[in-house]
């Protein structure tokens, strides 16, 4: 079972579903002969070998499935070859879309998060996930990427859909008015809280910015209490939006109390995330939020249905990153503050690795 997992299959072992599933050969003598597939007689005839990549957790329910690979004698630049590649490729699903029930919001993971979640009155209380997201996400690198960096995965070129010969305007237009505007306000921020004005610009220089248009199809999901992004923070720097076609995003306030978000025309919505949170040393905090179908929502939907409107809920989010090679730490005088210690310094493409990694491990103390 290892050796098949991960390691090297001979050709002639692996057995096609179609050579053994009857329904599946049903379906497939019943094409037109110009649809129809080769229906196999055996085995199939390559040879593959396999190479997990990306980090493991250290315990799990599903050992096989998360085994160390194997690496063949007598190659030593072969774990640099095949990690090199094999990140280029997992970072083009990371830029590109990422559809929906794949992305398992933290709060599914993390007990310590569902114990919170619990204990909160329940009015204040947030939907507490079953499964992944429903949402769907493309994601688009906005502004220029470091030319020199030690987090190359994290700062991969876009992927543009064939057949949309606009793509790139259309999205670097809208990318770059949303992100000049999270910049004048990081400035204002920086004044604020009593820091020079470009302190937090100068980090976010060459920062692995994106844009991520976000659909949630309300006519297969729309019934109440449906999670399209479960209770989370986020890891980026500032989050900013326009308004959603539909309502359904709350958040939580620093004393608790938990907000239904309403957006007026013509106005754009920001969250801190945690690398706020960690240049500040916890004096602004990443907000929590979730976005789920409640009853604005379903009123929402029954004036677009009268109106023949689409149900997709559409938001398009800018996510705005420190600088992968910036070190992310406590600024100016957060650096004295008695909370500095819980946010040590680290690169912020560390960081980012570090945040997943927190999922991985939560992921098998709930296994
Ligand atoms: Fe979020």
């Amino acid at each position: 079972m290892y050796d098949i997992q991960v390691g090297t299959k001979p050709g002639g072992i692996e057995i096609p579903r179609s050579l053994v599933d009857l329904e599946m050969q049903k379906k497939m003598r019943a094409m037109p002969k110009d649809r129809q597939p080769i229906i196999p007689t055996g085995p199939d005839l390559r040879s593959q070998y396999m190479w997990r990549v990306g980090p493991r957790p250290s315990k799990t329910r599903f050992q096989e499935l998360n085994s160390e690979p194997v690496i063949p004698e007598g190659f030593p630049e072969w774990k640099k070859i095949m990690d090199s590649w094999g990140f280029k490729l997992l970072s083009t699903v990371e830029v590109g879309t990422k559809p929906g029930g794949i992305e398992i919001p933290r709060s599914l993971v993390d007990l310590e998060m569902q114990k919170k979640m619990r204990a909160m009155p329940k009015d204040r209380q947030p939907i507490i996930p079953t499964g992944p997201d429903l949402r769907s996400q493309y994601m688009w690198r906005v502004g220029p990427r470091p030319s020199k960096t030690r987090f190359q995965e994290l700062n991969s070129e876009p992927v543009i859909p064939e057949g949309f010969p606009e793509w790139k305007k259309i999205m670097d237009s809208w990318g770059f008015k949303l992100l000049s505007t999270v910049e004048a306000v990081a400035e204002m921020a920086a004044i604020g809280f009593d820091l020079p004005k470009d302190s937090f610009t100068n980090l976010m220089k060459l920062g692995p910015h994106l844009l991520g248009p976000t659909g949630s199809d309300l006519v297969s999901h729309g019934e109440k209490g449906a999670v399209f992004a479960g209770y989370h923070y986020d890891i980026n720097f500032l989050t900013i939006h326009y308004k959603s076609r539909f309502p359904g995003l709350s958040i939580w306030l620093r004393n608790g109390e938990k907000v239904e978000v309403k957006v007026p025309d013509g106005c754009l919505l920001i969250q801190a995330g945690k690398e706020l949170e960690y240049l500040t040393a916890g004096d602004c905090m990443a907000g929590m939020h979730e976005v789920v179908v409640t009853d604005s929502t379903l009123r929402a939907i029954e004036a677009a249905k009268k109106e023949n409107r689409s149900l997709w809920r559409v938001s398009s989010t800018l996510f705005s990153n420190v600088a992968s090679d910036a070190v992310l730490k406590p600024l100016g005088h957060f650096a004295k503050s008695p909370l500095a210690e819980n946010y040590p310094p680290l690169f912020a493409g560390d960081y980012f690795e570090k945040e997943l990694l927190v999922i991985n491990l939560k992921e098998k103390d709930g296994a």
